[in-house]
């Protein structure tokens, strides 16, 4: 059980925040909320922002979820105390930038993702405790600072009392922990690029210095391709190519604006999330703030918050939820049928929250029905599928694809692959296996490396892993080794071909989740594989309920036909009476036309 510090706030921030947990409470998770006040009305009644007991609750919590928070200017902060606390010395901080410095929360984490088109799926990750924000800004200049700069003929021409300067801070501890993080969090979240802003060519030292600890840290994991770009460059390809982008990484003040950048990409504040991350703690808050000027009208975009508490839960090792809700949002986002005002539609608060409800109920049925009907296709043999496939004039036998471990019989939903060959001017080997991670329980892997014969795309370490992870079998266009432990494993694999070369550095990952073609099948991620000693074929997500029905009808129907024959009837007498020919036809299977 984990516990969630729930800090609603001022203005919107109870309303989206009471509309995303009514979603969360849909998703019976193991969450124990504990709600808690900060703010603007701790401000006005105690002269603390975040009370002591505050504190207290986000020690005791795991994490945080946060509505929004209303700041205002020193002047009208203090006019707004009760009487007894003005002009005692109480000065207005910021609640966030509290919490960010005293749970030290290093990475500030934007998922950048495209909820109508799916076109693009990124996150920017700012840095938050040094850089260029980290304080030291200095208007009049004391002789150190003076001699930094006085070179300078513009300083030259102000004089030390007419210059400032800001420095950029920059730390191995501070960069290491965030490049760190980054990495890490590509690799859960299956980013293979993280992207570090900077200005090389202008921030010559503290730049390169960065990208030594980049390089360093690159070579724990190669899985993950790097680039350094300069901060305008990504500005423009943000807005112009948003899909090339997977993890960013940046200083403070690039994280920033990039940041920002980002909400708008996703198309503004109601839709932004965002984390705020360190090796103790934790909170997660949609990115626009109080917005008085609507608070309690209903009318806010409650979307912002459902995503961040999906960033929550996946920070909080419950990504499958996370994915679920996510999903859900997204489903209503596209239909746009009930949206608010700022994505064109005219649905309130509750009414948003109330359909990504039914989505995510709608979801969980049509998921109910496909293991169903898994299910049920597992327990009939190829034969009579591909019979079934033939009378609705289905095309779905992966030709060539031939059982290599005899007696296995499995089914299962897609998991599509897609292999191409090494790109040689690309760097070395690119862990091209590492989506076996991402692999659904109970999923059949399709691995499309255009039926060749010449290297491997499967071995016995990837048929451990893949038992361990209840995968159900593995259909690959292409080929295999380390036969005999396969076998051995009792695993269901079914290939091409049977080699002993490696495809290490032959071939890489292109992609997986996309459609393939295999002869002329196309398998979509989804539909379902079914495998016995027969082969392996594809019946179609939106066809397999019927294949179910009628590929069961021709086992009953064969059944019926040998039980005939063995009690003396002629074959085809027997056939006739049990409508051989046309068994899914319901009336031929019953009746005798004899
Ligand atoms: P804001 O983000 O609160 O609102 C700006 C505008 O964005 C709103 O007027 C509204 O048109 C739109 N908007 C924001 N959230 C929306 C939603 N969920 N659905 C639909 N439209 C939405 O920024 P503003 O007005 O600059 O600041 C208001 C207060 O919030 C200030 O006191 C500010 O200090 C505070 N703030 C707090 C933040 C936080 O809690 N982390 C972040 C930003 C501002
Ligand atoms: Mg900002």
């Amino acid at each position: 059980m984990k516990s969630v510090a729930v800090l609603p706030g001022d203005g919107i921030g109870p309303e989206v925040t009471a509309a995303a947990l009514d979603v969360v409470e849909k998703l019976g998770l193991p969450l124990d909320l504990r709600f808690g006040e900060i703010g603007w009305e701790c401000w006005r009644h105690e002269g603390d922002p975040v009370p002591q007991r505050t504190w207290k609750l986000l020690e005791e919590t795991d994490t945080c979820l946060l509505g929004a928070i209303t700041s205002k200017p020193l002047r009208e902060a203090e006019a707004e105390l009760p009487s007894g606390l003005r002009g005692t010395g109480l000065t207005f901080v910021s609640p966030v930038i509290q919490l960010r410095q005293r749970l030290s929360l290093y990475a500030n984490v934007r998922p950048v993702i495209d909820l109508v088109d799916r076109r693009f799926d990124f996150t920017v990750i700012r840095e938050n405790t040094e850089g260029l924000y980290a304080g030291f800004d200095f208007h009049g200049l004391d002789d150190a600072l003076w001699n930094v700069v006085r070179e300078h003929p513009n300083a030259q021409a102000s004089g030390p009392r007419a210059t400032g300067v800001t420095l950029r801070l920059q730390t191995e501890f501070g960069m290491d922990r965030l490049l760190r993080y980054g990495f890490a969090y590509a690799r859960s979240r299956g980013y293979t690029r993280l992207t570090l802003v900077d200005k090389p060519n202008v921030l010559r030292h503290t730049s390169n210095h960065l990208r030594e600890r980049l390089e360093r840290m690159a070579g724990d994991y190669p899985d993950i391709e790097t680039e350094i770009l300069n901060v305008d460059a990504v500005a423009l390809w943000m807005v112009r190519r948003p899909e090339r982008f997977g993890v960013l990484v940046a200083e403070n003040m690039f994280g920033d604006i990039l940041s920002d950048l980002g909400a708008g990409v996703m198309g503004g504040l109601g839709l932004a999330p965002s984390g705020n991350i360190g090796d103790h703690g934790s909170y997660f808050e949609p990115v626009h703030g109080s917005a008085p000027g609507m608070a309690g009208q209903g009318r806010a975009n409650p979307m912002a918050m459902m995503l961040a508490v999906a960033q929550m839960l996946d920070h909080l090792d419950l990504s499958v939820p996370g994915d679920d809700l996510r999903a859900a949002v997204r489903a209503v986002a596209a239909r746009r049928t009930t949206v608010t005002y700022d994505m064109g539609g005219t649905s309130g608060t509750r009414e948003v929250a109330q359909a990504v409800t039914e989505e995510l109920a709608a979801e969980k049925n049509a998921s109910d029905t496909v293991d169903e009907v898994v299910d049920r296709l597992s327990r009939l043999d190829t034969a009579s599928v591909s019979d079934a496939l033939d009378s609705l004039g289905v095309g779905g036998v992966l030709a060539g694809i031939a059982p290599r471990v005899p007696g296995t019989r499995a089914a299962g939903r897609a998991f599509t692959v897609t292999y191409q060959p090494v790109d040689d001017s690309a760097q070395g080997f690119r862990n091209a296996a590492n989506y076996l991670d991402d692999v659904p329980e109970g999923a059949f892997v399709v691995v499309d490396n255009a039926g060749s014969t010449t290297c491997t795309n499967w071995g016995s370490l990837l048929t451990r892993l893949a038992l361990r992870r209840g995968v159900r079998g593995t259909a690959l266009h292409g080929s295999a080794r380390d036969i005999a432990e396969i076998r051995a494993a009792g695993y269901p694999l079914f290939s091409t071909g049977v080699t002993m070369v490696s495809g290490k550095n032959r071939v890489e990952l292109a992609a997986t989740g996309r459609e393939v073609v295999i002869g002329d099948v196309t398998v979509r991620p989804g539909d379902i594989v079914v495998a016995d000693d027969n082969g392996a074929l594809i019946v179609p997500a939106d066809h397999a309920v019927e294949v179910a029905d009628r590929a069961e009808r021709v086992e009953h129907t064969e059944e019926a036909i040998a039980g005939a024959v063995g009690a003396g009837l002629r074959l085809d007498e027997a056939r006739r009476r049990f409508g051989y020919a046309k068994p899914w036809d319901d009336s031929g299977a019953r009746t005798s036309r004899a």
